[in-house]
């Protein structure tokens, strides 16, 4: 299916590769992003790796008008709905901020594209919604426990979509389960730009490693894990939009409602990475060991094999092709796109 796809929050860390992914696959892209956490450069820089730039709207998700707009100005086939708040600990000081940006969001999305008649959709899920599994790898028929705010938006947003899709039977739904997104795309010119305090892992060793910080704080080395720091399923961001391409291409198809894992199906612990990161750099990335962060679980991977069954799609590449792709990032943009 090649047409135009509507990419909320397009201007963002994974909206952007997807901008790139899709248009490099054949479609005509057009971005609403609000631009609270991003920067329009990282569009700009789109357009320079696919020789021509998405189409940009800014605006909120949550302005009806806005998406009115959108969807009369351009025949859209299908939204891939990246836009919405992900700090887990800011999402326990401000849940009212994360569930209106992420649950409002969504109702007023799912409303204008069912009066446009735009009937294919592919939600930004987490493997957050599965909490503390009982056991990995994790499978979707896993119970769902999210501990966050901001986990439990997205739980409440897959059950929006799941209940809109029995009402509209004939429609694409798709809930994709990320597990930890990093690195960045090969030409170097897009990547992660966090804003401030880096919450997540691999941009903190980023930033230790070309010298923006001193070192790096691992949360924790009392784990049940090999070497008692935490284990995630880090999986590259090319592989995470490219599982979103063929995603799109499969629920054009398959009308229906889908939930599928996005990760490699492997776990690395923190110091696994900090010596893949100091490898692929060369640098060294010093650490000290502090206390565990309240709300961290020790163990976190995809069970991978539903994404494999119904869209043929692995993830391929490895742990050192992540941190070559985000270092060559990092020291090309040491503050990012500013
Ligand atoms: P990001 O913050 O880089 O991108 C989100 C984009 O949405 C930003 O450009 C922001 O400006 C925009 N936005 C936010 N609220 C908006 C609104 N109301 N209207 C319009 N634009 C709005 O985050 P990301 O890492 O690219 O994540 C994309 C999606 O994937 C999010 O829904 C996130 O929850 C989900 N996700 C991310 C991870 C991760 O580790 N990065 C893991 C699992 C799921
Ligand atoms: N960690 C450190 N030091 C840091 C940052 C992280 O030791 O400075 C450790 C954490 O304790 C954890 C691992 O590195 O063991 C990964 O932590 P991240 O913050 O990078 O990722 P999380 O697994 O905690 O959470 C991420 C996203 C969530 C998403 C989840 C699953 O932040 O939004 O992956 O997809 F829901």
């Amino acid at each position: 299916m090649i047409g135009t796809v509507l990419v909320t929050g397009g201007a963002g860390y994974i909206g952007s590769h997807a901008c790139a992914a899709l248009m490099e696959a054949g479609y005509q892209v057009v971005v609403l992003d609000n631009l609270c956490n991003s920067s329009l450069v990282s569009l700009e820089r789109v357009g320079e790796i696919c020789a021509t730039s998405p189409i940009f709207v800014q605006g909120d998700v949550r302005d009806r008008d806005c998406l009115d707009k959108i969807f009369h100005a351009h025949t859209i086939t299908a939204v891939l709905h990246f836009a919405g708040l992900k700090a887990v600990g800011e999402s326990v000081d401000f849940p009212l901020e994360y569930y209106d940006n992420n649950v409002v969001s969504s109702l007023v999305l799912l409303a204008a594209m069912q009066q446009a008649g735009v009937t294919n959709i592919v939600f930004s899920s987490s493997a957050t919604v599965y909490g503390d599994p009982p056991s990995v790898p994790i499978r979707e028929d896993f119970g769902l426990c999210p501990t966050s705010p901001y986990g439990r938006s997205k739980l409440m947003v897959e059950d929006i979509l799941a209940d809109w899709h029995v009402a509209n039977p004939n429609w694409s739904v798709c809930r994709l389960r990320y597990f930890n997104p990093v690195g960045a795309h090969p030409s170097g010119l897009i990547g992660e730009d966090p804003q401030g305090f880096p919450n997540n892992l691999m941009p903190f060793v980023a930033q230790v490693a070309v010298g923006e910080r001193e070192k790096l704080f691992v949360f924790g080395d009392d784990y049940a894990t090999a070497d008692g720091t935490g284990v995630r399923d880090y999986i590259h961001v090319m592989d995470l939009v490219e599982g979103h391409v063929v995603a799109l291409e499969y629920i054009c198809r398959q009308p229906g409602l889908h939930t599928i894992n996005l990760g490699t199906g492997n776990g690395v612990s923190v110091l696994d990475m900090v010596k893949a990161f100091e490898h692929a750099s060369g640098q060294s990335v010093p650490y000290e060991i502090v206390k565990r962060r309240p709300g961290d679980i020790a163990a976190c991977w995809a069970d991978p094999r539903l994404a494999e069954t119904l869209l043929q799609w692995t993830a391929s590449r490895s742990l050192a092709e992540m941190c070559e792709d985000a270092w060559r990032w990092q020291q090309g943009n040491p503050r990012g796109y500013a």
